[in-house]
């Protein structure tokens, strides 16, 4: 088998939200392929990066009063740290605001002007006069058109689900100021796809990129065929924005810059640049079909993305004369038990809360064990996630190490390879079959495999009953014979498994005194080496830790907060008040806190200690809250800084306004008022305990 040269790409997360368990569909399926392609002996690359442009980071970091740069570096930190947490191990994390994508996007733009592919026509949108900016339509609200169900936002209906566009809208707002926004003019650049249409068809048509139900969907919707009742047409992409926008500035349109989805995919070139930069490679030869090699470029991206990377960015690489992708897979979505992940039910479940509770071990499996080659989305179901974790990799994989190792740490594996009635041999013999699913991403077979030759296995461990056997002083070679048969199954389960499970795959190497490092090592099994003291491997889960991670990410869902105690808004807003009832544990459980993060702060001139506060509890939740801290803290302080609040502190009307809420602080009083700060890594509506 020759060895591959294979560039391999996971979808650039964009730095406006944080990982959640529906992202790490892609990112564990495309970290098990490319430790399978690793563990094959190819030269496999894997890169990936942050996607930091656009209209939503420019808002975020106004609203949060930062710039741009300093919530993108935030973001990036917790990205890496989640992937990190996960084991999703790429070769180089880059960024599309960087100084490579910069370079490569001016390249490439000047190869599509140059190809004539690019007009220029006036767009009318809405613009709203006092933030100075032209509104996405999720920045608009306003009146329904159609049923007039009042504060709908600006592309459709949530009551009668009436489509539109934000200019319909009736009395319509931005959601940016409160104003009024006015139709305005601007000139936009544009692709003209549709001088691409023959080579998108012969493309995407050919049968070798993209599955089949993806190609037949763009024949479909958008490229047409003979048998079309009428030839389709691609529509113009509108690959420019006017100032502000923050992106790249566009070189030969001052004041106009490229659309985000313009420097997204070349931010996947921008970061193998990256990496043959501190590697001391080639960048041609990874992306120019050029060499007596050529790379193969495998993206992998969910299917919401299929537009942009099925015809967009084939059509820019083709112009520029770059590589195309060898496949692109697309995966479907996650749903958790049968629905779309839900705040309110504590299923939209962040990176950084599940690592708090689970091991990741249990996911990437869980994951490997649900996905196929199709487009089909990922249903979690979390007892079927117990279950599994519990009966496979506990009860079947690593149970055949803890039933057999501790009985040979002495004397380390028989020298010859005992009789095991063809075990091994039958399960090497599979080591075809499962990287042939792997390759197609079929995991679920995978794992099914795998799982059949786990139970063959630990039939023969039942069987044999080294444990029993041991009794007797006359079987012990017996014992070191069953005991080395067991072993060696276990550790092919692990190379079969070591993809998907890359700590548990280490761990059978320090335990066998010999590293996974090459799938071909299945065919061979270990003698005569020692054995390690047996280290436990895996926990079982507990429905209660599941339970306790599902908790955690409920965001509070305001009107069914429970009745919580009135607090004293007066003049004496954080004076002591005699103690007077006793709390119980019950009456405290109650009182959910959560981090939250001050976007803006203003004096309130009218009262003597309270500023009014605008909090971020993650997501689109947003909190006005008073706090008696006039005396310590000044208001342009407090902006940005991460605080503790009663997320369900019953909303107070005061004379100033609705406060929803309180943050917590300590201290005297008066000047020495101590607001609680979790430490920087926390995530707005995260729960603290
Ligand atoms: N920034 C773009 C991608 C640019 S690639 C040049 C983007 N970012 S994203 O953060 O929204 O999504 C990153 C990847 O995660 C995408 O492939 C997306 O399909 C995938 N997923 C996001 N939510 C998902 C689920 N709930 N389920 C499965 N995959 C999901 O899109
Ligand atoms: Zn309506």
């Amino acid at each position: 088998m020759s060895q591959r040269r294979i560039l391999v790409t996971a979808a650039l997360p964009y730095a406006n939200g944080h990982i959640h368990l529906g992202h790490l569909v892609e990112y564990i399926q495309t970290d098990i392929w490319v430790r399978f392609q690793k563990l094959r002996g190819h030269k496999c690359v894997f890169v990936c990066a942050d996607d930091t442009h656009g209209t939503a980071i420019m808002i975020r970091a106004r609203q949060e009063g930062r710039t741009e740069e300093e919530v993108i570096a935030d973001m990036r930190e917790a990205h890496i740290r989640d992937f990190a947490g996960f084991q999703v191990a790429f070769d180089n994390y880059g960024s599309t605001n960087s100084p490579e994508n910069r370079q490569l996007c001016h390249e490439i733009w000047g190869k599509i002007r140059a190809s004539g592919l690019v007009k220029e026509s006036d767009v009318e949108q809405l613009y709203d006069p006092e933030a100075g900016t032209f509104l996405a339509d999720r920045f608009v609200r306003g009146t329904c058109p159609k049923c007039s169900a009042e504060n709908q936002p600006g592309d459709n209906c949530s009551k009668c689900g009436a489509t539109y566009s934000p200019a319909e809208l009736v009395n319509p707002k931005s959601t940016l100021s409160g104003a009024t926004p006015e139709a305005r003019k601007a000139p936009h650049l544009f692709i003209e796809l549709e001088k691409l249409h023959g080579f998108l068809d012969q493309w995407t048509q050919s049968g070798d990129h993209l599955q089949s139900e993806v190609a037949n969907y763009l024949k479909g919707h958008f490229l047409g065929d003979a048998n079309s009742p009428e030839p389709k047409v691609l529509r113009d992409w509108d690959i420019s924005r006017p100032a502000p926008y923050f992106g790249f500035e566009i070189p030969d349109c001052p004041g106009h810059y490229w659309y985000v989805w313009f420097d997204a995919p070349i931010g996947y070139m921008a970061s193998t640049l990256d990496w043959c930069q501190r590697n001391g490679e080639n960048f041609d030869s990874w992306w120019r079909p050029t060499g007596p090699q050529p790379a193969e470029i495998h993206h992998f991206i969910g299917k919401d993305i299929t537009y942009f990377h099925t015809l967009f960015w084939p059509g820019m690489l083709h112009t520029a004369g770059f590589s195309l992708p060898e496949k692109v897979h697309i995966h479907g979505f996650l749903t958790v038990g049968g629905e779309k992940m839900s705040k309110s039910l504590g299923t939209f479940i962040m990176a950084s809360t599940y690592l708090k509770h689970l091991d990741p071990t249990y996911l990437r499996y869980y994951y490997a064990s649900k996905l196929g080659p199709r487009l089909d989305d990922i249903d979690m179901n979390l007892d079927e996630l117990v279950a599994k974790v519990n009966s496979d990799l506990v009860g079947k994989v690593v149970n055949i190490a803890s039933r057999s190792a501790k009985f040979v740490a002495e004397t380390g594996l028989s020298t010859t390879y005992p009789d095991d009635g063809g075990l091994f041999a039958a399960a090497a013999a599979r080591a075809d079959t499962i990287a042939e699913l792997y390759e197609r991403c079929d995991y679920n077979n995978a794992m099914r495999e795998v799982m059949l030759l786990a139970d063959a296995a630990n039939k023969y461990v039942d069987e044999k009953a080294p444990w029993t056997m041991r009794k007797d002083p006359s079987k012990a070679a017996e014992v070191r014979d069953v005991c080395t048969v067991a072993l060696n199954l276990f550790r092919q389960l692990m190379i079969y498994l070591a993809p998907v499970l890359p700590r548990l795959a280490e761990q059978t190497g320090e335990l066998l005194n010999s590293p996974i490092q090459s799938w071909d090592a299945v065919q061979q099994p270990l003698m005569g080496s020692s054995v390690s003291a047996f280290k436990h491997m895996l926990q079982r889960i507990t429905p209660e830790q599941v339970q306790a991670m599902t908790e955690e990410s409920k965001v509070p869902d305001e009107t069914a907060a429970p009745a919580a105690p009135q607090w004293n808004d007066g003049p004496d807003a954080l004076a002591a008040e005699p103690l007077t009832a006793e709390c119980t544990i019950d009456d405290f459980v109650k009182v959910d806190l959560r981090v939250a993060r001050i976007i803006s702060a203003e004096d309130v001139p009218e009262a003597n200690k309270l500023l009014k506060l605008k909090l971020s509890l993650g997501g689109d939740s947003q909190r006005q809250v008073f706090a008696g801290i006039k005396a310590a803290y000044k208001p342009e302080d407090l902006i940005g800084k991460l605080v503790i609040v009663v997320a369900n502190l019953k909303p107070r009307q005061m004379k100033f306004g609705l406060s929803e809420g309180m943050i917590c602080a300590s201290g005297p009083g008066g000047k020495d008022v101590f607001l609680l700060a979790p430490d920087s890594g926390a995530v707005p509506g995260q729960r603290v305990h």
